[in-house]
């Protein structure tokens, strides 16, 4: 008898993105001759530069012909990428890693859901509040937490960490014990950065605690300012402790091609394992249930990571961050309250007078036709404030933010 995994029936997540479909749709039914400016989605809409879009048709020309046709590849990723990976963050980061703890995937979102797999069962995770949703929804469905309380709207056993205007939307070093502690800088959604001060406290907990740090840096190449960490093992000691997720989606418009890495140094230990053991595991992991990222999707990633392939994607970043000035000056010239979009390309609002997220999701939508997407959905942290992305055409943005300064009664 086949029994289904309960622990899907505990997800309270994922009710976001479908409820604002669902009230974007009933609203245009009322109103169907109105044009609906979306500024909720993280999904990037500017096209490849040619050298990336280029290098992929090759590759598929190449799968036509039997000299130079290929089929699956090391499950790991395609050594040439995982090198020019590691030269990247020697050379643009200062931080040394051999090419084999780098581990490609077809997208990070993946790499976040499954890292936790590695670990225990009883692993008590931490996560920012608030945070990209997939960190606690994919250990909800592998039962490392308890039931969803809609009153706290937190789920029981998780530690959440709050990010606020309090503390700079930095969190705190987890007070009590826990094992798993998941970080995303630029933050998703509230655009906020790390110095490594603020950082280290976070590996000297890890430190000592034998817990884990996994770092997001999807966001990474949209840091402007300087001093900023790039990636977590440019802090002293991360290397025995952090796990480093990135992304080529946002860094080279890859959301619909798919490609990640994630890095599991080998010198990453917890309580009950050696040095290398933890990197086995996860290459483990890889050759038993991934048979490794597209070819041509990896042929993309190496022309992005050429010096034209780097040059050229920081120009598309440069123009969604002008999108992120527009916005921001747009909304700050109004009298709104607005933090991000200098360093990452989401614009983290303050809902004026105390509304909730989604009665102000409403009053957007009805005044000024504009789409946000609420903070409450990132963790109850978010409630009281809205994200707005800078993903989209600037005549796009341009019109939907002249929109909102004209038409929404504040
Ligand atoms: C913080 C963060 N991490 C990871 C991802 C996943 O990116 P992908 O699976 O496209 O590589 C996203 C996507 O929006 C994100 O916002």
């Amino acid at each position: 008898m086949a029994l289904k995994n309960s622990y899907y029936e505990r997800l309270a997540g994922g009710y976001l993105f479908p409820e604002i479909a669902r009230r974007t749709k009933e609203f245009q039914v009322f109103h169907p001759e109105v044009k609906i400016m979306r500024l909720g989605i993280g999904n990037t809409t500017e096209p490849l530069p040619q050298i990336v879009a280029s290098a992929m048709a090759l590759e598929a020309v190449r799968l036509m012909n039997v000299e130079t046709y290929s089929g699956y590849g090391d499950e790991q990723g395609n050594s040439k990428l995982r090198q020019a990976l590691s030269e990247r963050y020697k050379k643009c980061f200062g931080v040394r890693l051999d090419a084999d703890e780098f581990f490609i995937s077809d997208g990070s979102k993946c790499d976040c859901a499954n890292i936790s797999s590695i670990f225990s069962h009883e692993s008590i995770i931490a996560v920012e509040s608030p945070a990209y949703p997939v960190y606690v929804d994919s250990n909800v469905t592998s039962g490392k937490t308890g039931q969803f309380n809609k009153g706290k709207m937190q789920y029981e056993g998780v530690y959440y960490m709050p990010c606020t205007e309090m503390n700079d939307f930095f969190p705190e070093v987890p007070s009590g014990h826990v094992d798993l502690i998941y970080l995303c800088r630029p933050n998703n959604p509230t655009g906020a950065v790390a110095m490594a001060s603020d950082l280290q406290p976070f590996v000297d907990y890890a430190l000592e605690h034998k817990a884990v740090i996994i770092y997001d840096v999807a966001y990474v190449d949209y840091q402007k300012e300087r001093g900023l960490v790039e990636s977590i093992y440019q802090i002293p000691g991360a290397e025995k402790c952090a796990i480093e997720i990135g992304s080529f989606s946002k860094w080279a418009g890859f959301t619909g091609v798919r490609l990640g890495w994630s890095i599991v140094p080998k010198e990453l230990v917890v309580e009950d394992t050696v040095p290398g053991e933890l990197h086995r595991m996860w290459s483990r992991r890889y050759t038993t249930v991934f048979n490794g990222a597209s070819n041509i999707a990896q042929a993309g990633g190496l022309a992005v990571l050429s010096e034209l392939g780097q040059q050229s994607c920081q120009e598309v970043i440069n123009y969604y961050m002008s999108n992120a000035r527009l916005i921001k000056n747009g909304l700050y010239d109004m009298g709104l309250t607005v933090y991000g979009g200098t360093n990452a390309p989401y614009i983290w609002l303050k809902v004026p007078d105390g509304m909730s997220s989604w009665n102000f999701f409403d009053k957007l939508l009805n005044e000024t036709n504009v789409v946000c997407t609420p903070g409450v959905g990132f963790g109850p942290d978010g409630e009281g404030f809205c994200r707005l992305s800078a993903f989209g055409h600037q005549e796009n943005i341009t019109e939907a933010i002249e929109s909102i300064r004209m038409n929404l009664r504040i």
